[in-house]
């Protein structure tokens, strides 16, 4: 991809952010809260997996850099940085970064935010600047060719002795595979039967109309270890194995699905390096030391 490519990338990104995907829905959730399960069925588990990054991190700090930070949408998200002075929410999205301020508030109202447009791949902070960096599901949205330098910033903006988070979705998984793959064809065999009836044509030009989404480039754990792993110490364990698309089709409230979510989470629990590298969202720990 030549660098016009790239700038065109990132300007479709900001854009899909800024005029949709945190364009609020609902109070306190935003549009691209479809890309998560908000039932009660799904709390716990959701809930768990979120506090899984707090566990990597300093607990306190001077500086927490939030990177492609969004709205800060979720509760646990605010609790990485309470025993940090500021926290650094950086994004290309003005949108997000506004609706970052309402949440965690700025200096100047008792809040500890601060907020920088910037982008990932060209962090513009000093060396070592923050004592707790996270950055989750943002990755992805970059041009493959900037996916290396991203963690080669994320890793040179960190304190020494200290922990980066980096969440983001691997390109596939096997784990989800052997569940997603009875969907999928459940789901083509459908639209055929209803190609063949004569009624598909006009459904699916109304979904064409409202899909809503943007650029995403992902890799597996073979890139991640190679281009990145052999350039600073990283470990790789789960954040969560499943996807949305697995939680809705086979969690129900009335079919154990609460039960099931706490087997998985035992399992993820139990073998966090292996559900981490062939589950569905790794989470990736860069360690300077
Ligand atoms: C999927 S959202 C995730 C937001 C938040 N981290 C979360 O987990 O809820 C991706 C965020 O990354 C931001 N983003 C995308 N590309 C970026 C880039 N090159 N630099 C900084 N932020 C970026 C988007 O504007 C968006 O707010």
């Amino acid at each position: 991809m030549d660098s016009a490519s790239e700038i065109q990338v990132k300007q479709q990104v900001r854009q899909f952010y800024d005029q949709v995907g945190w364009q609020e829905v609902g109070e306190g959730v935003y549009q691209n809260a479809r890309f998560e399960d908000l039932r009660p069925v799904s709390r716990e588990y959701i809930h768990n997996c979120h506090q899984r990054v707090g566990r990597h991190l300093s607990l306190e700090g001077k500086y927490f850099l939030d990177a492609g930070s969004g709205p800060i949408q979720y509760p646990e998200y605010l609790e990485y940085s309470i025993g940090y002075q500021a926290r650094v929410c950086a994004d290309i999205s003005i949108v997000a970064l506004q609706e970052a301020r309402q949440r965690i508030g700025d200096r100047e109202n008792g809040g500890h935010g601060l907020f920088v447009v910037a982008d990932v791949a060209h962090l513009p902070f000093a060396d070592r600047a923050f004592d707790g960096v996270a950055s989750l599901h943002t990755i992805h949205h970059l041009p493959s060719s900037e996916h290396q330098q991203a963690y080669l910033g994320l890793f040179r903006v960190l304190a020494e002795s200290r922990s980066a988070v980096v969440v983001n979705g691997w390109e596939s998984s096997s784990i989800s595979d052997i569940f997603v793959g009875p969907i999928k064809w459940g789901r083509r065999t459908r639209k055929r039967i209803t190609r063949r009836l004569g009624k598909g044509s006009r459904a699916s030009a109304a979904s064409k109309n409202n899909a809503v989404s943007t650029f995403v480039n992902k890799h597996n754990a073979g890139w991640l270890k190679s281009e990145v792993g052999t350039l600073m110490n990283l470990d790789i364990l789960v954040w969560r194995s499943v996807g949305v698309r697995f939680l809705k089709a086979y969690i129900h409230p009335n079919f154990g699905g609460k039960w099931l979510l706490r087997q998985l989470y035992w399992l993820e629990e139990s073998f966090p390096h292996y559900m981490g590298e062939h589950g569905l969202y790794p989470l990736i720990i860069l360690k300077k030391s």
